[in-house]
């Protein structure tokens, strides 16, 4: 059953480092090929951020175009919410250093913790928001510097990774367009599969055969390459039948960028088809919570998603956790 939207995206924005990572200068830091990393991902660059630049920073300036599209200014902001893995510090929050940075005075800020699905649990939460009442404009950000959390050494997850922000705000709804449907779902039985142990006080994680862990993001690839599809197809078929639309009727579906062949393959599975997937993974890599909305901007900006038109986003990471959301521009 469609429901009556309570928000939509008034405006989108996205930020990505200067400095570009060329399979070939990683062929330089691990042993590696630029033929592998093309046939096993797509990937062909990625941006990477100087020392110093944190996710807040990269945040700032998708925010500050997201806003600036969307005609709101900072102080009519009601809340931040922020996905990352990869925040500036462990805490405080790093929505909180976003609100210093842009001049969000009025706002209430918080992060949202689920890997890759962060920026759209993150939409998902802003929008419950709007349904509670008394809430005109949320900034929803998706944003990692994954490069610091990266294990450099490590080639089975080095050659897949980027740093980028997106951003979009969301707007009290006036007519029938907007966020029609949302699902958000996750299997913490799942956890071991993508993790980074950190290293909290000091604290060692051991892994299954007892080894320590190192502080950097761990992934047992071919595991998550199975759930990343079969996650993925079941939040968008959950959002369509809410809906009550076909796959026919989607005019584009902006899914998380991992993997060009898990993009593939959901196009052939949901059968949308590859015209109507937007990918961009060969040059930003995975950007894990970026990626959704770095996708949803750029797709804006080439005009691929004109007023009136119907588009899913889904995500899916570490956690696990995935989701879905449908939307009409
Ligand atoms: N260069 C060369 N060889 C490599 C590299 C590399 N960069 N990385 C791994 N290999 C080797 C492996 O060591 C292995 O060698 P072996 O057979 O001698 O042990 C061989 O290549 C094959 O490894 P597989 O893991 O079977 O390769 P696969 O085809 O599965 O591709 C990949 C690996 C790209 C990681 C794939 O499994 C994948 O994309 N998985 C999904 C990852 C993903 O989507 N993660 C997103 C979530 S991230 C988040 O939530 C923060």
């Amino acid at each position: 059953m469609s429901q009556i939207p309570v928000s939509f995206i008034a405006g989108t924005g996205l930020s990505v480092p200067e400095k570009i990572l060329t399979n070939k200068d990683i062929e330089k830091i691990v042993d590696t090929t630029d033929e592998w990393i093309v046939s096993r991902t797509g990937i062909k660059t990625r941006h990477i951020v100087s020392e110093g630049v944190l996710t807040s920073d990269i945040s700032k300036e998708a925010s500050e175009i997201a806003l600036k599209e969307a005609g709101v200014s900072p102080e009519e902001l009601d809340f931040i919410i922020l996905g990352t893995v990869s925040g500036d510090v462990s805490f405080p929050a790093t929505a909180c250093y976003v609100q210093e940075k842009i001049g969000a005075v009025n706002a209430a800020a918080f992060d949202i913790t689920a890997a890759c699905s962060g920026f759209l649990y993150s939409l998902i939460i802003g929008n419950g928001l709007f349904a509670a009442g008394n809430v005109e404009n949320i900034l929803v950000i998706g944003a990692e510097t994954l490069s610091r959390i990266t294990n450099w050494k490590d080639r089975n997850t080095c050659v897949l990774f980027g740093d980028g922000a997106g951003a979009a705000v969301l707007k009290k709804s006036k007519g029938d367009k907007g966020i029609l449907a949302t699902f958000m779902k996750s299997d913490g039985r799942l956890s071991q599969l993508l993790m980074n142990p950190g290293s909290i006080n000091g604290q060692v994680v051991l892994d299954s055969k007892g080894e320590k862990m190192l502080p950097f993001i761990n992934m047992q690839g071919r595991e998550v390459f199975k759930n990343a599809i079969r996650s993925m197809e079941e939040a968008i078929s959950n959002v369509l039948e809410q809906g009550n639309v076909s796959i026919e009727d989607i005019d584009l579906l902006v899914p998380h960028q991992a993997n060009v062949r898990i993009l593939d393959l959901l196009a052939e599975r949901t059968g949308i088809g590859k015209g109507k997937i937007f990918i961009n993974v060969d040059r930003y890599g995975n950007t894990s919570s970026a990626s959704v909305p770095i996708a949803l901007h750029e797709a804006r900006k080439e005009g691929l998603l004109p007023e009136g038109s119907l588009c899913v986003m889904a995500a899916f990471g570490g956690g696990f956790t995935w989701g879905a959301v449908l939307v009409r521009f």
